[in-house]
């Protein structure tokens, strides 16, 4: 998957799904945060991470050789696992240039709860991968 990464050249996003381990707790949360955040100031990754029902979502985006060795570290996490990469690719324009890493939860918005009202078939990847990404640029954080 990183392998894509080295065959972009400026900016790139990637955009996954994992399940947060189950002994997960709120220090831990507070701790992923403290260090992405300062890890993506230095390296101008920006993104979000959402967080619902033991599970993570999280759209990262940056310069293509920074954010690969960023996503390296997160692959590693022993604080999740089953990650499963919805899309990589390159980007023309940040979406979170004003974040170096937005979290929400259940309290900011819920994407279970988004995708049952909308016409969205979570069966189609395509359409899952979209729905994924207009909830997060949609909510209010
Ligand atoms: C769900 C999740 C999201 C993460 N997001 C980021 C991130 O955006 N940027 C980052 O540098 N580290 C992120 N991390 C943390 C890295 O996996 C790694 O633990 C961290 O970069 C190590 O930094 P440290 O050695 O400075 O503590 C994330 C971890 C998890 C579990």
């Amino acid at each position: 998957m990183t392998n894509e990464l080295t065959h972009i050249d400026g900016l790139a996003y990637v955009i996954y799904r994992s399940s947060a381990v189950d002994h997960l707790r709120d220090e831990d949360l507070d701790d992923i945060l403290i260090s992405a955040r300062a890890r993506n100031e230095e390296k101008f990754v920006t993104g979000c991470l959402h967080y619902e029902d033991g599970m993570f979502f999280q759209w990262i985006e940056g310069p293509a050789e920074q954010l690969r060795q960023i996503i390296d570290l997160i692959l590693k996490d022993e604080r999740h696992r089953d990650i499963a990469v919805l899309g990589v690719g390159a980007l023309e324009v940040r979406r979170f240039q004003d974040w170096r890493m937005r979290f929400s939860d259940r309290k900011n918005g819920s994407l279970m709860d988004w995708f049952a009202c909308s016409e969205i078939s979570t069966f189609d990847r395509k359409e899952y991968i979209g729905g994924v990404v207009t909830f997060l640029a949609s909510l209010k954080v």
